[in-house]
């Protein structure tokens, strides 16, 4: 039990969002704020670094006041200042530490330095109040992994990906289609309508044992299935059927793998009670739905974020904060934010 509320101002800026948000000990969300630099890179295709970069530094500072406003709170009512300061673009990350080193060394408050998978990995403790140890599958534009959480800072690697984030398959074929950044949520809306079984797409490992993923055999044949009907890109049944084809082979091989997590050795051993999905690729509509039933035929439950929080926001950074400032984990002496931070490193 927490004795004090303790008030946290989250800032996340690793990509191409930036973010902030207050968030308190008692898991309210008082308020956050996400200005989104998606148009800004969508002519390209995708994320462009030094583009990301100049944004954040333009948007942070009306972002933070922005939030702390929408809040009813000033500088003075915050505890905890938390930041992401890596795995992510690193000029992104930087603006955002740099605001949150700043903040903290000229009021005197805590500064936690969190890891930007780690916000992913405990936003659905903060939303759905879920118990240490759950299996997490986490899935965004930049990583898919699958993780027993056993605590704050205390994650087993299952499984990973050995090439491309599910995010990024999403993505990828989404930009061969023309239909546009990000992928995700398009592919998902257009699966909708699409007949999954119209087109063969390989389960790639799913013959084999083990818990890791590979996504870019899909994204070739993706290419090479495009190559074979170049009248059609601008099909609407095409193009539906093959959002859905594509869809269901990145379902299927994240089901294959989970289950094979589920009976591992070091799985079985923790007796996790939750199935959970994090990330940005968790706002998917079918791996949601597939996900549950999961759960329910392994006698487990099931949590995912709110979709508004499975994506990059400020929430989950402030939560993980509170959660890594409970157990001590501040910044003690000034540190460089990383490019690269695996979760196994914290
Ligand atoms: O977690 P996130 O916001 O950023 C990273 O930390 O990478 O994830 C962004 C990724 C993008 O690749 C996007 O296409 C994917 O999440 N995404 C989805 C959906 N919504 C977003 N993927 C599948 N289905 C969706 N509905
Ligand atoms: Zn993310």
């Amino acid at each position: 039990m927490i004795d004090k509320k303790i008030l946290c101002l989250g800032i996340e800026s690793s990509c191409d969002e930036t973010a902030a948000a207050v968030v308190d000990s008692d898991r309210n969300i008082l308020s956050h704020i996400i200005y989104s630099q998606i148009p800004e890179h969508q002519k390209y295709g995708g994320v462009v670094p030094e583009l990301a970069a100049r944004a954040h530094i333009l948007a942070i500072d009306e972002v933070i006041n922005k939030t702390l406003i929408d809040a009813g709170k000033t500088i003075e009512d915050i505890d905890v200042i938390a930041a992401t300061a890596g795995p992510g673009l690193i000029g992104g990350v930087l603006v955002g530490w740099m605001a949150a080193t700043g903040i903290a060394q000229s009021t005197d408050k805590p500064l936690v330095a969190v890891n930007h998978l780690e916000g992913h990995a405990l936003v659905p403790r903060l939303t759905n109040d879920v118990p240490f140890p759950y299996l997490l599958i986490l899935a965004s534009g930049g990583h898919t992994m699958i993780l027993l959480a056993n605590g704050v800072g205390k994650y087993e690697l299952i499984g990973q990906t050995l090439d491309d984030s599910a995010g990024e398959a999403f993505d990828k074929v989404s930009k061969m289609l023309g239909l546009g950044y990000p992928g995700g949520p398009i592919i998902d809306k257009r699966a909708q309508s699409g007949n999954p079984k119209a087109f063969k797409f390989p389960r790639p490992l799913c013959d084999k044992p083990g818990c890791d993923f590979s996504f870019s055999g899909i994204k070739t044949s993706a290419r090479t299935m495009l190559a074979k009907y170049p009248t059609l890109h601008n099909d609407e049944c095409f193009i539906n059927n093959f959002c859905a084809s594509f869809q269901a082979s990145v379902v299927d091989c994240i089901i294959n793998r989970l289950n094979n997590a589920l009976d591992d050795d070091r799985v079985k051993d923790a007796a996790p009670k939750t199935l959970v999905v994090a990330g940005g690729v968790a706002k998917n509509t079918e791996i949601r739905a597939v996900m549950e039933k999961m759960a329910i035929e392994r006698k487990m439950q099931f949590a995912a974020p709110p979709l508004n929080l499975c994506t990059d926001n400020g929430a989950m950074i402030a939560w993980a904060g509170i959660e890594n400032y409970l157990v001590g984990k501040v910044v003690k002496e000034p540190i460089a934010p990383r490019p690269r931070w695996p979760l196994t490193e914290l």
